[in-house]
Parts: C-alpha cells; structure tokens; sequence
C-alpha cells in the first residue's frame, strides 16, 4: 500500500517497522478532535479563499460522513496509515475522491496532533472539574451529619486531641479544592489553538488562525508556531495537578483502609464498595481504596514519563513526543474513575459514631486540656506539661484515664486543681473550646462548611 508521504521513498518499510512506528492503536481516541479540527481548518480555508467553496463543501461533507461512522464505531483503522491523521485522510480520499487531498493546505500534521490534544485535554479537565466538585459536595454532606461527632485526632498514628470527625472529613474538601483551581488555572493554558502553525514554520497560504481557533472555542492561539508544534507543557501540567490529586485520594484512601479495619472500627464501607475473600468468609475489603491509593503509582509514573520524553528534545516536533498520548490519556482514565468510586465510597459509608465517641473518652487525647488549663491560671506551661505527664503516668500505672482519677489525686499534683477539672477534661468540651479561626470547635467548623459550600459552583 502506498503512503500518503511515499512520493520521495524508493521502498518501503515492512511491516513491523511500520508496527512500532504507528501511533493509530491508541491515537484513535482523538478521532472526534481530529475530525473537528478538520472541519474548522477547511471552513477557515474557505472564508480565507484558499479553497473554493465548492471544494470546502464536498471535503465538509466527507468530513461530516466520517464523523457519523465514527460515533457508529463504523471506521476501519489500519496501522499501514500510521496514525489518527493519516487514516482520517485516507478515508477522506476514499469517501470523496482526489479532492480530499486538499484539506491537507496549509497544515501540517504536527499542528493536527497539537491541536487534537488541546482539543481532548479540554473537554476532560472540565469533567474532572465537575467530578471533583461532585465528590466535594459529598464530602460536605457527610461532614454536615458529623459536626458533633467526636472522634480522636492523630498525630504520628498516635492519639493526639479530640476533633469534630466533621473536621476531619473537612481537610480533604480543602485538598480537593487546591486541586479544582489548579486544573481551572491550568485551563488557560489548555485552552489555546497551535492549528495554522504548520510543521513549525508557519504557511506561504494566507490563513486565519483565529478564525480556525473561534471555530473550534478557543479563547487564544499561541503567538509561535515553533511553540506551539512542540510544547507539551500542558500535558506535564495536567500529569502534575493529577499526581498531586492522586496523592490526595491516596491519603485519603488510606484513612479509609485504616478506618474500616476491626482495628479502628470507625467507619463501615457499603457492601457495593467492598469486596469479598474467596478463601476467608468473613472478610470485606476495602479494595476500592486500595487500588485508588495503588493506581498513584501510575499517574506518578506518567508524569515521570513524559518529563523525561521531553527533556533533551531540540525544537520544534519530534517523534518522540508520540509518546505523549498513552500516559496522558491512562492519567485522565485514571483520575476519573478515582473520583467517581471514591465519591460513592464516601457517599455510601457508614460512620460509626458510638464507637468513635468511646474511643474518644478510652485515651489520653484530654491531656492538653488539663496542661492548658494549669497554664491559663499561671503556672507556666513547661511545669503544666510536666505535672500533666505524671498524672498519665499514675494513671496508666492503676489502669485509669485522667477523668477517673479522684480530686484529692489531682489536687496532689498541684493544688491549682478544682473540682471544675471534670468539666475540662471532657472530651466534648475539649473540643467545643477550640474556637479559634480554622479550629475543630464546632462553631468553627460550621463557619468552614458554609465557606466550602460557597466555593461550590
Ligand atoms: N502520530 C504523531 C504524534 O502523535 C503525529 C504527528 C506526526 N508528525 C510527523 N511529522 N511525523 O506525534
């Protein structure tokens, strides 16, 4: 079979050159993106008189066809065409004759691929948006039914102070919402049109290339065609704000896993989240979280992988950055089934508040408050912190916990205990005085949920 290109080649290759050179096996997925740039580049050649209108509709019609075929899953690729541009002409010439061999005026393949990735990364960051927002709001849900259950704060996986499980739930809505602006901010760089800027050069053709972008909804273009043909910035970035939203379902993910433990005991996944042993029957694992918090790697890798394509490339396109697509395209399919089983996960659990309150009044995640409360009537905060220890220290010594122990036992300690003490150390108060701005008390953390549900959209 001859090649689009083939006029200046004597033989050609064989097959399984022609094999790992092709790109049509994955690059298929920007089908619609390819036949969308196409149809604004031959209108733009059209407005522009390149092209006679009775060219530009034949080739519109054609265009048209084949993109009826492709939502039909009706077209045949053939790795003899190389890629999702090659095969796309091809059709086109076979659909509508020699005619269609002039859509190719004035463009190149290297400003197609750039354009048909702007075009993708587009359309799916928006989603990711909206999946994100969706998951947030969930959280916020779940947070509003949580605001007074208490639950044990950690630090180092150790028992630390008492918090609103609200609050806590709460964190990851503010991760997920660094992570909603970096992929809006990086929208301004997604969304501009490199179609026009040829194989680097430019064209001899008097085009308009914001026309082209216009019709495609581009809100720029870029102002270099070497640039433009070559850049895969935008990609790094996207690859970039999706591992550092994968570290967040990641973290995230592992609480899960932690929590939903009999070790823990503090949440119950819904059985249409969990999965089964095939050889323990009375296991549910929370494999969902598991793999969310495995399929990090992946994203991580593809960042890897593209950063490391890109770093010695001299200017402009190169075949390397064929190796752009598949990570790219992974991440995105990777990110949004993440958010999607992790929004359900969320939306489904069951919080086990008893067993979170108990856990609460079973340890010494009080102990701060009686070391504060030392050092708000004037003992300075070192001795306040000493005095607090030896009374763990008794207390672990006879099995109790610092509310069991009798006033005499305290008033020892240091005589600036009262009989107030008791009120103090209760977990729910504990909680409730930490008022201050972003703290867990409760009021605070109903003036977050309103500030969250405002940044919703
Ligand atoms: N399949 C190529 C890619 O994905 C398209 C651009 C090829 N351009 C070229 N001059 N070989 O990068």
């Amino acid at each position: 079979m001859t090649k689009l290109w083939g006029g200046r080649f004597q033989k050609s290759a064989e097959q399984w050159v022609d094999e790992f050179g092709a790109s049509i096996e994955f690059d298929q997925k920007l089908v619609m993106e390819d036949i969308d740039g196409s149809i604004a580049h031959v209108q733009m050649l059209g407005d522009c008189n390149i092209l006679s209108t009775d060219d530009v509709d034949i080739i519109l019609g054609g265009l048209v066809q084949l993109k009826q075929l492709a939502v039909e899953h009706k077209l045949e690729f053939s790795i003899a065409n190389e890629d999702i541009h090659l095969n796309l002409e091809k059709m086109l010439i076979d659909l509508i004759g020699p005619v269609g061999g002039k859509l190719h005026t004035g463009r190149s393949r290297n400003d197609q691929i750039a354009t048909d990735m702007h075009l993708y990364l587009k359309n799916r960051v928006e989603e990711i948006i909206e999946l994100i927002q969706v998951f947030q709001k969930t959280i916020v849900n779940q947070a509003e039914d949580h605001i007074e259950t208490l639950a044990p704060g950690y630090t180092h996986l150790q028992r630390a102070q008492p918090i609103s499980f609200a609050h806590h739930l709460m964190a990851y809505f503010w991760m997920l919402e660094r992570d909603k602006e970096r992929f809006l901010d990086s929208m301004k760089r997604i969304d501009i049109s490199p179609l026009g800027s040829g194989a680097l050069a430019g064209t001899t053709f008097p085009i308009d290339r914001k026309l082209s972008a216009d019709y495609l909804g581009f809100s720029n273009v870029y102002a270099n065609s070497m640039d433009a043909v070559s850049d895969r910035d935008f990609i790094v970035e996207f690859l970039s704000n999706s591992s550092l939203l994968m570290t967040h379902l990641s973290r995230f993910a592992e609480e899960i896993i932690l929590w939903s433990s009999s070790e823990f005991n503090f949440i119950e996944l819904d059985d249409s989240f969990s999965t089964g042993s095939s050889i323990m029957p009375q296991k549910k694992n929370p494999d969902m979280a598991e793999l969310i918090r495995g399929k990090t790697g992946r994203v991580f890798g593809n960042l890897m992988g593209l950063l490391t394509t890109l770093k010695g490339l001299p200017l402009a396109y190169n075949k390397d950055m064929q190796e752009d697509k598949e990570g790219m395209f992974d991440t995105v399919e990777t990110i949004v089934g993440s958010l999607k089983i992790f929004e359900g996960m969320i939306r489904t659990m069951i919080v086990h508040t008893k067993r979170l309150h108990d856990t609460v009044h079973k340890d010494f995640s009080n102990a701060t408050e009686l070391a504060d409360y030392l050092a708000a009537k004037g003992l300075p905060f070192r001795e306040a912190h000493e005095v607090t220890g030896k009374l763990v220290f008794l207390c672990i010594q006879r099995g109790y916990f610092l509310l069991d122990l009798p006033l005499n036992d305290l008033q020892e300690a240091n005589s600036l205990i009262e009989e107030d003490i008791y009120e103090v150390l209760s977990p729910l108060a504990a909680v409730r005085r930490r008022n201050s701005l972003g703290g867990t008390g409760f009021n605070q953390v109903e003036i977050q949920i309103e500030e969250a549900k405002k940044r919703l959209i």
